[in-house]
């Protein structure tokens, strides 16, 4: 086989953090949307997964999650898709049970960490305790001679975002991320679920090369063909390269998060490969 092509492919963020602490709220400043507003009690139901365009140009894609159960679950399923986890740590409230469970997650992942200390505009808020109170979880900040990136940021007065963005890329470029995009595409389920009309429908972010409508694929003990691609802005596409988040229609049913996605030669062999993941 002729070696592969790697290209630099965008880093996969993952916003992780205890519930109300503004993940949402940040990735919706990031983003310059309001999706918040949209959450019946503000509370995040599943995984949004989104890709923005810095203004130097380069992309980022972000994973914005309800829970950790999501992130372990899609872990325990062999689908290490994120590169980057951001802790969003509300800067009034301090560490709280869920902060540590997302550094432990981070930490079992291996997974460098960015801290967002954010909610900064509060006369609550409190910067450096949160700073202090990491060194117990052995997280130690570049402040306190560490080379754990931080950064102070308001999601709702959006400050603080540019600098986040420059340490995300900054981190990216540390770790050489590459795929090659000119093979059959390989990726993973962020989230799947059956939509009156459209049928089983499956968020994935591919991982590598590119998938294309018309390709025939196997995902998770499910198979398909792909007939729609909509991208997260909701418009329709036609191809969707590395770390790129895709809704992926044409499914038999509906997969699990973490499931994988494999583009195969033709539909006999997609049905070959559904049946063998089933025994499994
Ligand atoms: P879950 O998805 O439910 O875990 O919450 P989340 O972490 O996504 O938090 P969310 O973005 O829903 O924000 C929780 C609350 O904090 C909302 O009322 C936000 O308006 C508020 N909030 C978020 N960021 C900031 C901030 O920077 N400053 C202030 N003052 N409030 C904020
Ligand atoms: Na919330
Ligand atoms: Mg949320």
């Amino acid at each position: 086989d002729a070696p592969e092509t790697l290209q630099p492919r965008p880093p996969v963020v993952t916003i992780m953090g205890h519930v109300d602490h503004g993940k949402t709220s940040l990735l919706d400043a990031l983003r310059g949307t309001n999706v918040v507003s949209g959450e019946s009690g503000g509370i995040t139901q599943h995984i949004g997964a989104y890709q923005i365009k810095t203004k130097g140009g380069d992309l980022v894609t972000f994973l914005d999650t309800p829970g950790h159960e999501a992130f372990s679950e899609m872990r325990a399923r062999g689908a290490n898709v994120t590169d980057i986890v951001i802790l969003v740590v509300a800067a009034d409230d301090g560490l709280m049970p869920q902060t540590i469970e997302a550094i432990n997650h981070t930490k079992a992942a291996g997974v460098p960490m960015i801290v967002a200390i954010n909610k900064v505009d509060k006369p609550e808020a409190n910067p450096q305790k949160v700073r202090e109170r990491l060194l117990s979880e052995e997280i130690v900040v570049e402040d306190m001679g560490g080379d754990v990136q931080d950064v102070e940021v308001s999601a709702l007065k959006r400050t603080g975002l540019d600098e986040l963005l420059e340490k995300i890329l900054l981190q990216a470029e540390l770790l050489e991320l590459t795929a090659n995009p000119d093979r059959p595409a390989e990726g993973n389920v962020v989230e799947a679920q059956l939509d009156k009309g459209r049928g089983a429908v499956a968020t994935v972010l591919v991982r590598k090369g590119t998938l294309k409508i018309g390709d025939t694929f196997v995902i998770g003990s499910e198979s398909g063909k792909v007939r729609a691609m909509i991208n997260d802005k909701g418009q329709q596409v036609k191809v969707a390269g590395p770390s790129t988040p895709v809704e992926v229609l044409g499914l038999s049913g509906v997969p699990m998060a973490g499931d994988q996605l494999t583009v195969v030669e033709n539909e006999a062999r997609a049905r070959e490969v559904a049946a063998y993941r089933q025994e499994q």
